[in-house]
This record gives C-alpha cells, structure tokens and sequence, in this order.
C-alpha cells in the first residue's frame, strides 16, 4: 500500500497507479476519519469487490466540527489502521496533515445550502458544509470513479449525493449498508468514548428505530404512528438496569424522505427513519431505509 501524505502526492501517485495498471482501470475511493472498524472496512470491500484500484484516506477534517465539538479527542489510532487497510487490499492510502490541507490561506469552501441544515446539519451548524468541502477536495484530488460512504451517515449520503449533482462531479456515490455489532448497536469510531453502562443505554437508538420499524413491517404507514414508536421507546425505562441512570437526550426523531431529508407525512413511497442522541457526553445517531411498499 503506497502511502501519500500530501494533495500533490496523492494526485501524481493516483495517476501514476492508472497508468501502470490495465487500460482505463477504474478506481474507487473510501474517505474515513480513521478509528477504522468493521463499517468502515465494508467500504473497502464493496470498492474493492466493484474497483480495478482503491484508494482511501484518512483526516480528521477539522472543518466538520464546531469549536464546541470533539476534533480533539476523536480517537486516532493511525498504525492499527494502516495495517487494517493494507490487510483489506487498499492500494493508496491518503493521510495528509491538517496543514497540507488547509493551509493558513485556504479560504474556498462548498456549501450545499439548504439540505445541509436538516437532520445532524440542523444540530451541527455548518458541519455538513465541512464534510462538503472536504470531500469535493478528496473527489479532486483522487478523481474517483466512484466513492464509497456509509447509510449510517444517512444525511451525509444525501447531502454528498447533491453537491455531486450540483457541481456535475464525475464521481458515482456509492452508499453501503449500516454494519452493526450483534446486539444491534451500529459501529461507530465514537462508541470508544462509551463506558460499559453508556454502551448499553445505547442500544436505545436501534431499539426505538426496531420498534418503529415494527409497526411499518405491519403495514403501517403514517410517519406520526412510526415517530411515536420511536419516542415512546426512547421514553420508556431502559430493559437494561445498568443502563437506566445514564443521561440520555434526543436530539431528533425523524421520518424523511432520504433524498431531500424532508419531513414525511406518509411512508409508503419509501422513508429514512433516522434517531440522534446524546447517551451520556457521546452524540450516536442510527437509521434505517423503509422501502418503498409498491
Ligand atoms: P467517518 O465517520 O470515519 O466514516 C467514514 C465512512 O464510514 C462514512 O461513509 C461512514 O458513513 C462510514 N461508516 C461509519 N460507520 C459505519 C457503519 N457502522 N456501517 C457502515 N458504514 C459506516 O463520515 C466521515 O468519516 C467523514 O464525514 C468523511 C466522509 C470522511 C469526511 O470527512
């Protein structure tokens, strides 16, 4: 696995890696913020089953967070996901410094307007605009045939899927599914933070979605029944007793619509139910994709 550590790098050794291989290989790019685990690799796999070449890059990009949030603690575990990504067959890995990336002048940013204000945009001013910006740079830099992103970050997939159409970027976005641990918990870099009883209290986000999700399966389609589920769950005292002191606050519970991220009032033409949460300290969001019912 090459590794590249700044733009002008990355860029010469993407096109050098094109040209050494068999005519127009197609290369396909996963962009993470490193704390790699198994969500993250199934990106890799996905690229790797669908891509002749497959990049990744690892940033924590400092523009998606507000100043109030964690960019200095996210957990950065550099050499452990070097070796997991040379072990998954990634063939360049792009790891610049916050400096090669922004540096002091940079002054050039996305912004995807107004659907970078629904779900975490709502609760996250100007996060989405970061991820935006950051993600156009990696599209430039690696020049992708396709890009690789998580349906747990269900708002980041819409939000990318309409710069990309906005500023008519030749990149195919591909979204894979949420990978969960066995109790249902979705995998997350920020589940490091959790202590044994936040670990459980967490599992409150799959659960009140499970619930919702219960009610659609049998043939409920009326977005305020499956919000209700949702918040009735988050409500109730938590099954686990290790779980029932830990502070927990919603931060949304929404039916939308996964392309626009709008409110729905019925769900039978397919819907995002979509939960954030603050379990202790921690932020944890979690979705599922009802598909359409005809
Ligand atoms: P990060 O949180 O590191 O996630 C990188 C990619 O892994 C995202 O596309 C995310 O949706 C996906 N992912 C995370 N957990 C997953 C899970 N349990 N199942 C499936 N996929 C999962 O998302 C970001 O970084 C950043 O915003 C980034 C796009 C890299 C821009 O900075």
């Amino acid at each position: 696995m090459l590794l590249c550590t700044s733009p002008s790098e990355m860029h010469a050794a993407c096109n050098e890696l094109r040209a050494r291989t068999i005519a127009q290989p197609t290369l396909g790019l996963v962009p993470t913020m490193g704390a790699l685990h198994a969500g993250h690799l199934s990106l890799v796999a996905a690229a790797r089953g669908q891509c002749d070449l497959v990049a990744a890059s690892i940033f924590v990009n400092p523009t998606q967070f507000a100043p109030s949030e964690d960019f200095t603690q996210y957990p950065r575990t550099f050499d452990a996901d070097c070796a997991k990504l040379e072990a998954a067959g990634v063939d360049i890995l792009f790891a610049p410094s916050a400096g090669t990336m922004y540096p002091a002048d940079n002054t050039t940013f996305v912004d995807p307007g107004p659907i970078g204000d629904r779900l975490d945009g709502a609760s996250r001013p100007g996060h989405f605009r970061g991820v935006a910006t950051i993600v156009a740079r990696l599209f430039n830099i690696a020049q992708p045939d396709r890009a690789y992103f998580g349906q747990k970050d269900a708002a980041q997939v819409a939000v990318l899927r309409h710069v990309v159409r906005d500023l008519n970027l030749p990149v195919e976005i591909v979204a894979c599914p949420v990978v969960r641990e066995s109790d249902g918990l979705a995998m997350s870099s920020r589940n490091h933070y959790l202590s044994p009883a936040e670990r459980a209290r967490a599992l409150v986000l799959s659960r009140a979605l499970a619930a919702a999700k219960a009610i659609a399966d049998s043939s409920e389609t009326r977005a305020d029944a499956l919000r209700t589920a949702m918040l009735d769950t988050f409500a109730a005292p938590d099954p686990n007793p290790i779980a029932r002191d830990v502070p927990t606050r919603l931060d949304y519970a929404a039916i939308v619509d996964p392309d626009t991220l709008l409110p729905l009032t019925d769900t039978s033409r397919g819907a995002l139910l979509a939960i954030a949460a603050f379990v202790g300290n921690t932020r944890l969001i979690d979705n599922v994709l009802l598909p359409p019912k005809w």
